[in-house]
């Protein structure tokens, strides 16, 4: 191995080379993608984070350098000096293929073993494989790609917030439980035993605090921690842009966070982005698309069948009016050309959200075949085809249910079918805000009510009145902002006084003692002069995955958790030592496997 010296330095990045340099002596660092050993010539392919460009060895290269170039192999990590020249024959598929660099100095500064995986971004290597050497995967260029992809946006984030007078302040990691909905990853205090901190499961208390404080605009990329089920938008630890203002409302926050979004789109992918943004309150989004994050990049709207059905001879149709739920039917334009298997499948994915069944019809060539036609009169299908406007090539799916199982089943098939007719450009960015979201959700399984979104988030004033009536009814001032089904972000108007918040926490079972133990502080802090305030905070990892147009946002994360909230890498989490967990105070009770 060979030293690196200071007068190694890189000139270039071996991807900003071009037939502009031709002529120039050039100093490039980086791996070797690739040797080719052609008896007297050999070539290297030099690989750093911009790209690749050829190194070129001949019969002109001295002997100690060819023979050097003779034994690289791939990874192994290089200096190389030289001229620049044109090349004989182009190389179409990268964008220095017409030039390489004739070098006539070379040091091998490392060598490395066959990588347990190429690396390129064409192969399928198994996901598991990838995260053992994320290092090796992270040198992939899309892998390369994606996390500078990230890291100007982030840089945009700031550039933004800082324009518009926002003020970046951290916020501490061990703090209180903060009641986001999620489970808390707890950390053992060692000083006070028997006691922990709670991870932030998002800033949201503190940013409070601070408005309290007289900092009126706060800005913080902050890392958050939720112990939740993971899936594809989910990760343990994670990252938000999070932003509060005071004396303010939802309307200056909506479009102060419109203007981030079209300043990100103007100078990371130099398209103009409409604002301001389609607003929807949640009951037309639950009405028209089954969901609270619709995207509405193509249609298959429901449409609400109970008033057709509600007294058929079909019981499950009119049987799930009766109970109190409803029948809906989407129409997949298109739809007619899914085979029987195909259907199948979409009824198995229904039964994912608990529906019991997949009705369905569909029209191709003039023909109807249907699962549910010959159960209902002339009448009641002609209302139906006719509300539905059924046409040549489309497909019905009809679901009866009680309402929540209907809109997720129907919310999510709307989705499915058009992914399955490939409707779905990632690169067409369709934003809009979800308001009026009710205050409160109730839960069948406890009995009792919890706050939709956090428990500090405003009732609108209009519906204040109803909040010990009917706390179902209650909306609140709050809004997310949707981008093509997901969930971008969240936030709302805070709620202000000791009163509003006691209420808020009565409502919500929790009692006095309860809350004065664990919010006392805000309690107490109200007090003393609390302006209004508004805020929200964004999913970043989500926001970088679906600019990139990917699905995953592992993709955009350096260090992702695994579905199982491990990482595989390192092995973590893992066994602590018994010393430490003494000095904890820490007993491990051992699980019994069941
Ligand atoms: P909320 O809980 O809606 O609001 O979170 C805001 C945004 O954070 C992202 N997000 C996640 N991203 C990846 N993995 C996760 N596990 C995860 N959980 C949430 C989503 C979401 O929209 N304090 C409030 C904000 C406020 O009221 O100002 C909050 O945390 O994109
Ligand atoms: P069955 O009477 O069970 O043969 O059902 C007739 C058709 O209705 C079949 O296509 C079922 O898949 C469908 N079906 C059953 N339950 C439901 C439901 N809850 N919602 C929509 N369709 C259903």
């Amino acid at each position: 191995m060979e030293i690196f010296e200071k007068n190694d330095s890189r000139t270039h990045y071996c991807g900003t080379l071009s037939k502009a340099n031709v002529g120039e002596r050039v100093c490039v660092l980086g791996w070797a993608q690739k040797q080719r050993d052609l008896g007297s010539l050999i070539f290297i392919d030099l690989r750093d984070r911009s790209g690749i460009v050829q190194l070129a060895f001949d019969e002109n290269t001295e002997k100690e350098i060819f023979d050097k170039a003779f034994i690289v192999r791939a990874e192994f990590v290089l200096c190389a000096k030289g001229v620049v020249r044109e090349r004989a024959t182009v190389n179409k598929n990268i964008p220095t293929g017409d030039i390489e660099i004739v070098v006539d100095e070379f040091k091998i500064l490392n060598k490395a073993q066959t990588p347990p995986f190429e690396i390129t971004d064409s192969g399928d290597v198994k996901a598991e494989l990838r995260m053992k050497h994320r290092y090796l995967d992270l040198r992939r260029p899309s892998m390369q790609n994606n996390i500078i992809a990230r890291s100007k946006i982030t840089n945009l984030t700031r550039n933004y917030f800082n324009e518009n007078g926002f003020i970046d302040i951290e916020t501490p990691n061990l703090i209180r439980p903060t009641p986001e909905g999620a489970r808390d990853y707890l950390v053992p205090s060692r000083v006070h035993k028997g006691n922990f901190y709670a991870l932030p499961q998002s800033p949201q208390i503190y940013k409070q605090l601070l408005m309290y404080s007289g900092f009126d605009r706060y800005i913080q990329i902050a890392r958050c921690f939720r112990d939740e089920d993971l899936r594809a938008d989910r990760q343990p630890e994670f990252t938000q842009i999070d932003m509060e203002i005071s004396f303010t409302t939802e309307d200056e926050v909506m479009a102060i966070n419109e203007g981030f979004m079209a300043y990100i789109f103007k100078h990371f992918m130099g398209k103009e982005l409409k604002t301001p943004f389609l607003r929807m309150t949640w009951h037309e989004a639950m009405e028209r698309y089954g969901s609270d994050k619709p995207d509405i990049r193509f249609g298959f709207e429901l449409n609400n069948i109970s008033d057709i059905v509600k007294d058929s001879e079909f019981k499950v149709f009119s049987g799930a009016v009766q109970n109190g739920g409803s029948v809906r039917a989407i129409n997949v334009k298109g739809g007619a050309k899914f085979s029987r298997k195909e259907i199948d499948s979409l009824t198995e994915k229904a039964k994912h959200y608990h529906a019991k069944g997949l009705a369905w019809l569909k029209k191709a060539n003039g023909e109807i075949s249907s699962s549910y036609a010959k159960f209902l009169t002339e009448n009641e299908n002609n209302a139906i085809n006719e509300r539905l406007m059924l046409e040549d090539g489309d497909l019905i799916l009809v679901v009866a249910d009680k309402n929540k199982v209907v809109f997720d089943t129907l919310g999510a098939l709307r989705c499915e079918c058009a992914k399955r007719l490939g409707l779905l450009d990632p690169f067409d960015f369709k934003f809009l805000w979800v308001t009026e979201f009710p205050l409160f959700e109730y839960s069948e399984e406890d009995g009792r009510y919890y706050a939709m979104h956090h428990p500090f988030t405003a009732p609108m004033t209009e519906d204040y009145h109803l909040i010990d009536t009917d706390p179902g009814k209650v909306r609140a001032r709050a809004y997310d902002i949707v981008l093509n089904g997901t969930e971008l972000g969240g936030g709302s108007v805070r709620i202000n006084t000791t009163e509003m918040q006691e209420h808020m926490f009565s409502v919500l079972g929790i009692s006095k003692e309860d809350a004065q133990e664990k919010f006392g502080f805000l309690l107490e802090a109200f007090k003393y002069g609390v302006p209004p305030h508004a805020g929200l905070a964004f999913g970043l990892d989500r926001l970088v995955t679906l600019l990139l147009g990917h699905e995953d946002i592992r993709d955009v994360i350096a260090f992702p958790k695994a579905q199982n909230a491990s990482e595989i890498m390192s092995k973590c989490p893992s066994y602590a030592n018994p010393a430490d967990l003494e000095e904890l105070g820490i007993a491990i009770i051992e699980q019994t496997e069941e």
